[in-house]
């Protein structure tokens, strides 16, 4: 399973492409509007960092405005990915942008139905959001189960992106399902690392090689 970001900071995605574990970048207008400067430049900065997929989505809501700003948004970058929401006239733009060859990630998805559009309209990833689902009492895994049975039915090539990941437990079950890739906030990427025992073992490791050496000594 891939591995994104989901972040707009270039420093929390140069430190995790450091670790050499990182596939892609997933943005949105909110997690852009926090970082200074152009946000283009920034969208440049990082894929220059990620080399992989990194989505920058659209703010138009119509066919017109999302087909113009998405042309934008394939030209910052080779590894650019437009990202439009699960509208009608959102679909319509992933079919027409899709044909252009320009890879699109259809996000806000919420039901496996909308899931089945993105996937007929060519998207090359679809983004059903598990946390929000979860927030209001709703399985949001089991929407990434209904996705992983559709696609596989039909032969989908669209990529499943599960987004709006709060835990690890979200990536696990991802993992488990078979989606393709999990986009994790930087802060649980670091809890992906964590274990007690870890850090147990490997302190009575180090103590017992202290010792060990200082005997010799
Ligand atoms: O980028 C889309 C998604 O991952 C947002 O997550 O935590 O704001 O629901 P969240």
């Amino acid at each position: 399973m891939k591995l994104f970001v989901d972040t707009g900071s270039i420093k929390d995605i140069e430190a995790i492409a450091a670790l050499g574990i990182l596939d892609g970048v997933t943005t949105n207008p909110s997690l852009l509007a926090k970082e200074p400067g152009d946000f283009r430049d920034n969208l440049k900065k990082i894929c220059g960092i990620v080399k992989g997929p990194v989505s920058g989505e659209v703010t138009a809501t119509d066919y017109a405005g999302m087909m113009r700003e998405g042309h934008d948004i394939a030209k910052i970058d080779q590894y650019m990915v437009v990202k439009v929401p699960l509208t009608r006239d959102g679909i319509r733009a992933c079919k027409a942008l899709s044909g252009e060859g320009i890879a699109v990630n259809v996000t806000l998805c919420f039901s496996p139905a909308q899931a089945l559009l993105a996937a007929k309209a060519g998207a090359s990833f679809v983004s059903p959001f598990v946390g929000r689902l979860d927030d209001i009492a709703t399985n949001g895994m089991e929407l990434i189960r209904e996705i992983v049975e559709i696609y596989d039915n039909y032969d989908f090539k669209t990529e499943i992106l599960v987004a709006s990941c709060r835990h690890p437990i979200h990536v696990v079950e991802a993992a488990r399902m078979g989606a393709d890739i999990a986009t994790c906030p930087p802060a649980v990427i670091d809890q992906l690392f964590n274990h007690p025992l870890t850090n147990i073992g490997l302190e009575k490791f180090l103590k017992d090689w202290e010792k060990a050496q200082a005997v010799k000594a």
